[in-house]
């Protein structure tokens, strides 16, 4: 049996789900001869303390005492602004890291990590669960294949139900470094293109708190390509009608949309039709359980070296650089060129 020790920081939205995964995990890998043992930590200690019980896992009063208990790999699930210190320190302690998107609030903040990593060796894996979610590989396989045909329009949306706390808004660098960013990323993975212009819009018609703390709660991002193909990306924190993630690719000889199943977020305006007839998802983790358990696998495997590093520093701060530039071009109103954006440090 092979011992994989996973160290875990930041039991909060999305750490509590990776923290369930990695104990489910174990199970699943057991068959496989993999045994897989959690501990964890995070700063609200009390709550800490009951998820670990919760999952029997260790719980470790610091970051620095979780590194030193010999984890053979770390999990950061804490909020953006303290990845880039956490990353280091996952990489100064010589263990594969995987990291929630983004690197950091912004490109200039992230380049210095990644010099860090390239510096040390370092193996780190940058949660864009998209990548390993069914609909999408699947529609990166039928382009890839060619049977799409070339693609002359592209349309990406993510929709939340309602939005997060104001807090976390506060400190997310907004709407498009927090949402479209798994969108920029998606568009890079799948069309294996340069995004290279972003022209951005938003409106605040929801929770003023949120204009109030300088972010949207919807936006769209007209995007181009490297070879002048153009798309749309949007989001917003108010749809009503459930959690919506979809990507259609309309190529010269077919179509293909990743989400539309009987659980999309949309009802058809003709008479006479059901479909789709289900529940729609009501937030992120579920529609992206599946997705979020096999990244975290993967993760697994790179610990192990049995893998490559499916979602590289590099390709996620490609994807945050498309972010800045629609953040960017929201503020001051006009398109922005993507490579000319990073120079400004937070
Ligand atoms: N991939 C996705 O779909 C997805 C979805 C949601 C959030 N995220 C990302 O995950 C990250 C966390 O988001 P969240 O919504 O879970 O935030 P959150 O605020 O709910 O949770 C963060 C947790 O980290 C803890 N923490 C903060 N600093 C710490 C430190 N130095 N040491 C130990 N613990 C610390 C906090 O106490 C809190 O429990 C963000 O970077 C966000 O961008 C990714």
């Amino acid at each position: 049996m092979k011992d994989v020790v996973l160290g875990l920081v930041g039991v909060g939205r999305i750490g509590v789900m990776h923290a369930s995964n990695i104990a489910a995990l174990n199970g699943e890998l057991n068959g496989q001869g993999i045994n897989v043992e959690l501990r964890l930590t995070d700063v609200a200690e009390d709550h800490a303390r009951k998820v670990s019980a919760g999952l029997g896992a260790q719980f470790l009063p610091s970051v620095e005492a979780l590194i030193a208990s010999g984890v053979d790999g770390l999990v950061i699930a804490t909020g953006t602004g303290t990845h880039p210190e956490l990353i280091r320190a996952g990489v100064d302690a010589g263990i594969p890291v995987f990291c929630e998107k983004p690197v950091a609030m912004n490109v200039a903040d992230s380049l210095p990590v990644l010099e860090h990593i390239r510096a040390h060796n370092g193996v780190v894996q940058i949660g864009h669960q998209r990548r390993f979610d069914a609909g999408y590989l699947e529609a990166r396989r039928a382009y890839q294949a060619g049977e799409l045909g070339w693609i002359h329009s592209l349309r990406a949306v993510t929709c939340d139900m309602a939005p997060p706390p104001v807090e976390f808004l506060a400190t997310s660098g907004g709407l498009f470094r927090d949402c479209s960013v798994h969108d920029f990323d998606i568009l890079r993975w799948l069309t294996g293109r340069e995004i290279v212009e972003v022209y951005a819009k938003g409106s605040n018609n929801g929770d003023p708190a949120i204009g109030e703390v300088g972010d949207v709660d919807t936006a769209l991002a007209l995007i181009t390509f490297d070879d002048g193909t153009v798309g749309t990306v949007s989001a917003t924190r108010y749809n009503g009608a459930g959690h919506d993630v979809r990507l259609e690719i309309q190529g010269s000889k077919r179509s293909v949309m990743v989400g539309l199943d009987d659980k999309t977020a949309m009802e058809s305006a003709e008479a006479g039709i059901a479909f789709p007839s289900g529940e729609p998802h009501k937030t992120f983790a579920e529609r992206f359980d599946q997705a979020y358990r096999s990244e975290m696998a993967a993760f697994v495997e790179l610990v192990l070296g049995q893998r490559e590093n499916p979602c590289t520093p590099e390709d996620a701060v490609a994807a945050s650089r498309v972010a800045d530039a629609a953040q960017e071009s929201l503020a001051s109103g006009v398109p922005v060129r993507v490579a000319l954006v990073g120079a400004k440090a937070s």
